[in-house]
């Protein structure tokens, strides 16, 4: 009998609303809301094959052994994908694991853009990977179980599940039905011809990762409170301008967000700088752009690359205005594009 196996293509996305922290108790659930965009023209490509031979999952990425801790997400993924795994880790049941009687899998991943051009190759990477072990192990689970699985492993992941504006509602605290969290399309990729420019600042890798970085400013910022306080509204102004397809809203909400969470990383204890010079520098260039009365927005992640929101008719002008900073290394442009989804 041939192996199962299965290939699938999941997208990174941005955040234009953050989600940084989660709430306590474990399943990783979010403590603020969050709305991104997938974006089309970077993908993940992952082949999950069934190997009943295998002692262990095994994982290579970009044709190489993954280390230890990228394989125990990955086999961790695989089980909850299993038939009873997800139902077993929401109900908090201690009992048998059903996933014991899952069959070993390998993995295959490869990114078709650099993991350090500061678009979080884990969402994508995650998001295939659910799509993939899927189809291979024949669990036929809904996409909103698809996305729960890749929110418990990776919550950005969750959201990539989905094509378009994607929300990631806050966690509800309490019931064990509260653990079960998916995301939620809220307007598909053809909605607006948005676009994000990224600016890269470096090629090397972030030194602080998300999950560490947020639990830190969760434990010592005097300023996580606030964050999670003012988060909601923010996402909810960020989702109103998607659908009115409104620019400045958008825009005006995006930038408080990614300011607000880097306010809260930067006040804990040490602070955590994400920041370069040239993030500067690109964020004062954005500005003045907008001062000449383009409407372009900044957002930035756990690193110190700025990616612009603007229209795609802007897109030409925004990457000559960002290549002329010094210490912007190149510009990637992307626009929205669809969810994860197993290849033919
Ligand atoms: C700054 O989804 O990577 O990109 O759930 O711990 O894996 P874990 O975190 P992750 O955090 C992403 C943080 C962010 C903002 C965002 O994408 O919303």
């Amino acid at each position: 009998m041939q192996p199962a196996r299965a290939t699938a293509v999941a997208h990174p996305n941005i955040a234009l609303a953050k989600y940084w922290g989660k709430l306590e108790g474990g399943h990783n659930l979010p403590a603020v809301p969050s709305l991104s965009v997938t974006l089309a023209g970077m993908a993940t490509r992952t082949t999950v094959e069934v190997a009943p031979g295998l002692a262990a999952d095994e994982l290579v990425l970009g044709g190489k052994a993954a280390a230890e801790g990228e394989r125990a997400r990955a086999s961790r993924l695989c089980d909850l994908v299993w038939p009873g795994g997800l139902e077993a880790a929401a109900s908090g049941a201690g009992a048998a694991d059903p996933a014991a009687a899952r069959p070993r899998v390998r993995i295959l991943s490869h990114n078709d853009f650099p993991t350090a051009a500061g678009l979080a190759s884990s969402a994508s990477a995650f998001a295939a990977l659910a799509v993939a072990a899927d189809a291979a192990l024949g669990a036929g689970r809904a996409r909103a179980e698809l996305s729960d699985i890749a929110r418990r492993v990776s919550a950005s992941a969750g959201r990539s599940l989905y094509g378009g504006f994607v929300e990631l509602p806050a966690a509800r605290e309490g019931e064990p039905s509260a653990r079960v969290l998916p995301a939620v399309e809220v307007a598909p990729a053809d909605h607006w011809a948005l676009a994000v420019v990224v600016g890269v600042t470096t090629e090397a890798r972030k030194e602080v990762g998300s999950t560490e970085g947020m639990l830190h400013t969760a434990r010592t910022s005097p300023y996580y409170p606030a964050w999670v306080a003012s988060a909601p509204a923010v996402c909810r102004r960020v989702r109103a301008a998607v659908l009115a397809r409104d620019i400045a809203a958008l825009g005006e909400a995006c930038e408080e967000s990614a300011l607000a969470m880097h306010a809260a990383a930067i006040a804990a204890r040490p602070g955590i700088v994400y920041w370069n010079g040239a993030t500067v520098d690109l964020m004062a260039a954005v500005r003045g752009l907008r001062r000449e009365g383009l409407a372009a927005y900044f957002t930035i992640d756990a690193g110190p690359h700025v990616k612009v929101v603007c229209e795609q008719a802007s897109v030409a002008t925004v990457e000559t205005r960002l290549a002329s900073v010094p210490g912007c290394l190149r510009t990637i442009a992307a626009r929205p594009g669809p969810g994860a989804r197993v290849e033919p």
